[in-house]
């Protein structure tokens, strides 16, 4: 019986082994996931969302704290367009984040960033750019582009020394998405080194309706992906993502001419994920009928998420001056209105249940959001006689990837 550890990916001129640890926000990938994924021979993601609190929880910054000082005055208004980022800090806390996670970097692998477009940050283009930047500068071995189609992103960077070398790919979810990009792309002659299609199936936000996912199969798209580039005649890796849940799973995918998986809920529950213990044991004790797809994002895109989420009702004060990740370039983010409605009908016990405020709740960890199979996560660990699942390592379920067979 084959096995994901018969199979190669190769990027650029590098191989590895064929098992992407998938971009997890906020800083539930962390760079300890990372750094280990890179060991064992793989590729493995840090995420740039709210980046700049993260530099405050490992580089011992106060982005946050002086951003507020910088904008309290401010906070009683609605429009928070006054709330603008500081582009040197976002650079610099993105450059330092990575470079202090490549320092320490061992090992056959290599270590990327994820980049989230729909983080608009009441200025999408300068913002996203500052971000590039500092991944690069920072040392970065490669960079994927979600949430969004990101048609200006390859633009943003192409003047940076590293643009033609450095790993980049794209998060899609559709052939149409594909095709928008690559129409794009061409002007600079600059494709992408590799191409993730994330199907229906998995965490964080989904690149789907909330009516119709459950119409759509991730095989299905990735033949359709596959088969768009051979119309192009572009020889680019296709690594789906979203279900995947055994190395049998991954073959399956790779004989059917994907070149690796991209994989994250089984890695949620490992030592090295930033989740919080509490939320780990809540998703190895997730049923299926506990796994919801919402609209509770203010960024429009349906999540998916536990219903035992904290973040879900709660009236979090809307935390703009400090954060604001998710403001558009008017200085507006649908939470705010939402909040001020649920605080109109009742200002004595503020509960949101349209939206939530996602910077703040993220922060916290305590928007619980993961893959379809996530009740299946019991499955792959043992439970004490307290009641306690045993952590697993980032090694183990790595390793369960690539030498496992059966289910
Ligand atoms: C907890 C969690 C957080 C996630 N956060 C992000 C993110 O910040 N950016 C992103 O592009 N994808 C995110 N994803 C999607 C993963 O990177 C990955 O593509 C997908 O979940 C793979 O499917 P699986 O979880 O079924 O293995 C997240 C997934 C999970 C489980």
């Amino acid at each position: 019986m084959k096995k994901l550890d018969d199979y190669r990916l190769l990027i650029k001129t590098k191989e590895y082994i064929p098992i992407m640890i998938g971009g997890m926000g906020v800083d539930i990938s962390t760079p300890a996931m990372a750094l280990e994924g890179a060991r064992l021979g793989g590729i493995a993601h840090l995420s740039d969302a709210l980046i700049c609190a993260v530099s405050d929880r490992y580089l011992k910054t106060s982005y946050v704290k002086n951003r507020f000082a910088k904008n309290k005055a401010s906070a009683h208004l609605n429009n928070k367009a006054f709330a603008q980022f500081d582009l040197q800090e976002v650079a610099d806390a993105t450059r330092n984040l990575v470079s202090s996670t490549m320092e320490k970097k061992k090992g056959p692998g290599d270590i990327f960033i994820n980049l989230m477009e729909k983080l608009t940050m009441n200025n999408p283009r300068e913002t996203l750019q500052a971000r590039l930047i500092g991944a690069l500068d920072g040392g970065i071995d490669g960079i994927s582009l979600g949430a969004g189609l990101h048609l200006s992103s390859f633009d943003l960077m192409k003047d940076h020394p590293r643009f033609r070398d450095v790993k980049l790919g794209i998060i899609v979810s559709s052939q149409r998405a594909l095709k928008l990009f690559l129409k794009r792309t061409a002007r600079l002659k600059r494709y992408p080194d590799f191409i993730v299609v994330e199907g229906p199936l998995a965490g964080g936000h989904l690149g789907f309706g909330l009516d119709d996912w459950f119409k759509f199969d991730l095989k299905t798209i990735t033949l359709e992906v596959m088969e768009l580039l051979k119309k192009e005649s572009l020889d680019i890796p296709v690594i789906p993502a979203g279900g995947i849940f055994t190395g049998s799973d991954a073959v399956n995918l790779i004989e059917a001419g994907a070149s690796a998986v991209q994989v994250a809920t089984r890695f949620t529950v490992t030592k090295e994920s930033g989740l919080p213990d509490k939320a780990k044991q809540a998703y190895f004790e997730a049923k299926e009928e506990d796994i919801v797809v919402n609209l509770v994002s203010p960024t429009g895109y349906p999540m998916r998420m536990l219903t035992q989420s904290p973040c879900i009702g709660a009236g979090t004060k809307p935390n703009c001056e400090s954060m604001g990740y998710i403001l558009d370039r008017e200085g507006d983010c649908s939470y705010i209105e939402a909040y001020r409605q649920a605080k109109e009908q009742q200002p004595d016990n503020i509960s949101v249940k349209d939206k939530t405020c996602l910077c703040t709740q993220m922060r916290g960890y305590n928007t619980w959001t993961c893959g379809h199979l996530t009740s299946r996560l019991k499955e792959t660990s043992q439970r004490a006689d307290d009641g306690i699942y045993r952590q697993l390592t980032t090694e183990e379920v790595f390793n369960d990837y690539r030498y496992g067979t059966g289910q």
